[in-house]
């Protein structure tokens, strides 16, 4: 097996002598490349952001930012990355290099000041100028001037330039203030012709490598088929299955988590396809978050509605479905959309498959149906789907925060009676639920003020709230009420506007 490198700024370097638990950040760091930093090494920050080639949804290669404090080097054997030092080019011995346009943004329009959160700043924002389908609302695309980026946007998440400002929502800045950097932002053009990284989006990413990758004692492995890596799993009943690392990367630094053996299944194809069918979609367990809302394009508009509110842009480029369901968290954002939409889900392991629906999946706090050697392969959304809809995640912050409590409805109003009600929920319970006795309430009951008051008070009363940092038991009861009472006065609203 060829020994393990990863690409830095155009020039390859071998990935020995990091552990297999070592993240990209220390790699790059240890190497002199100090631009990245480590703010919170949880994925809240972002001022570590670098960015990968990986594969594109509109053109072969997509350049992405993703956290390198959560990530393993050894995850990004044969990969390529830039850091915020690769985005500058260099110049003549004895003279500066020659910024990027975007750094050049960012320092004409002051949106930098201590410093330490702009490289991050700078990688997410190189992300997005890069973004093939990023297109300019006006003309002035280049042009806009500091202070007037509301006037030609269309809308205040987007610049006339298209810019959009999801896509920094991984990025936290403390001294500067936002204004600069959302002016930066909404200034930047579009790519020269010579642009060497815009060119590179036309040839495909690094395929991905089969890797194993063995230092003081422990190992990381990549198998490159699902067989193989299901028969790994039968013979290392010790492995810790990782995809985006988004999890495993915050036990790693904050709970100095280190397994012995760790099993890579992110580019595993057999886990990347996302398939509509007539009667079903089914989503392939590692397509990432980003992936599965630009692919779907609004589609399932449940998942449009939760996908943006998922942590942050850095982290939904890196996390998938298949480990959001697979830790089992009772706070995870996917499974109350999910459990809406009837969700199923594909284990595999090396006997076959087999297809539980995700009612039945979750048996406890972080457990599950999922036996040992068992991947989650894919979710599959059966069609057609209940047209009236919402997600509602109550967290202390509008994104880039967990849930205290989050409700999601999927409900068929026909003729005015509610024909068929799936309500899901999480944070009110030790796993994600479904509200059954409300759905009950519901179900052939017309969608009028008397019964959604009624239903909301059984929806206050489902699950087993607890008191803890983030939310009261009384407050999460009376969220969920006020959920149901929020969604029929949003409905009602539309259909008399
Ligand atoms: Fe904060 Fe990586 S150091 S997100
Ligand atoms: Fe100081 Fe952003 S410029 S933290």
């Amino acid at each position: 097996m060829v020994a393990a490198r990863i690409t830095v700024n155009g020039k390859a370097a071998p990935i020995s002598p990091a552990t297999p638990h070592t993240t990209v950040l220390d790699f790059l760091r240890e190497r002199g490349l100090t631009g990245s930093k480590e703010g919170c090494a949880e994925g809240e920050c972002g001022a570590c952001s670098v960015l990968v080639a990986r594969p594109g949804v509109n053109k072969p290669t997509d350049w992405v930012a993703v956290n390198a404090c959560l990530l393993p080097v050894a995850a990004l054997d044969g990969q390529e990355i830039i850091t915020s030092e690769g985005l500058a080019t260099a110049g003549e011995p004895g003279t500066p290099p020659t910024l990027h346009p975007v750094q050049e943004e960012m320092a004409v329009r002051g949106g930098s000041q201590c410093g330490y959160c702009t490289p991050g700043f700078i990688c997410s924002m190189a992300a997005e100028y890069y973004r093939p389908d990023r297109c300019a609302h006006a003309d002035s695309a280049g042009s806009t001037e500091a202070g007037s980026a509301d006037s030609g946007s269309a809308d205040s998440e987007h610049g006339p330039n298209g810019f959009d400002l999801h896509s920094l929502s991984g990025n936290l800045c403390r001294c500067t203030g936002y204004r600069p950097i959302r002016d930066a932002a909404f200034a930047v053009g579009t790519p020269a012709e010579d642009d060497q990284l815009a060119q590179r989006r036309e040839q495909s990413p690094p395929a991905p490598v089969a890797t194993e990758y063995a230092q003081d004692g422990s190992v990381f492995l990549r198998p490159s088929t699902l067989a193989g890596a299901l028969q790994l799993l039968r013979e290392r009943p010790d492995a810790v299955v990782v995809a985006g690392s988004t999890d495993l990367g915050v036990e790693v630094n904050i709970r100095s988590r280190r397994a012995n053996c760790v099993v890579a299944i992110d580019r595993l194809p057999e886990l990347r396809e996302l398939r509509v069918e007539s009667d079903v979609i089914e989503i392939g367990a590692a397509q990432t978050l980003t992936e599965i809302e630009r692919r779907l394009d609004g589609s399932v508009p449940l998942l449009a509605e939760l996908l943006p509110q998922f942590a942050s842009r850095l982290i939904r480029n890196s996390a998938t479905l298949g480990g959001n369901l697979g830790t089992g968290s009772p706070i995870g954002d996917s499974p109350p959309v999910l459990l809406a939409l009837e969700a199923s889900l594909v284990l595999a392991d090396a006997d076959g498959e087999r297809e539980v629906p995700l009612a039945d999946y979750f048996t406890g706090y972080r457990q599950s149906v999922r036996r040992p050697g068992e991947l989650i392969r894919a979710v599959r959304i059966p069609l057609p789907l209940s047209p009236v809809v919402a997600f509602h995640k109550i967290a202390k912050r509008r994104f880039d925060d967990i849930s205290s409590v989050a409700v999601a409805f999927a409900l068929d109003v026909e003729d005015g009676i509610v024909r068929k009600a799936r309500i899901g929920l999480g944070g009110v319970a030790a796993t994600p639920i479904r509200a059954l006795a409300a759905e009950a309430a519901l179900e052939g009951k017309p969608w009028a003020a008397e019964t959604v008051e009624a239903a909301a008070q059984v929806l206050q009363a489902q699950g087993t709230p607890m008191n803890d940092h983030r939310a009261s038991a009384g407050y999460r009861s009376a969220m969920l009420g006020q959920s149901l009472l929020k969604l029929h006065a949003e409905t009602t609203e539309a259909v008399s506007s």
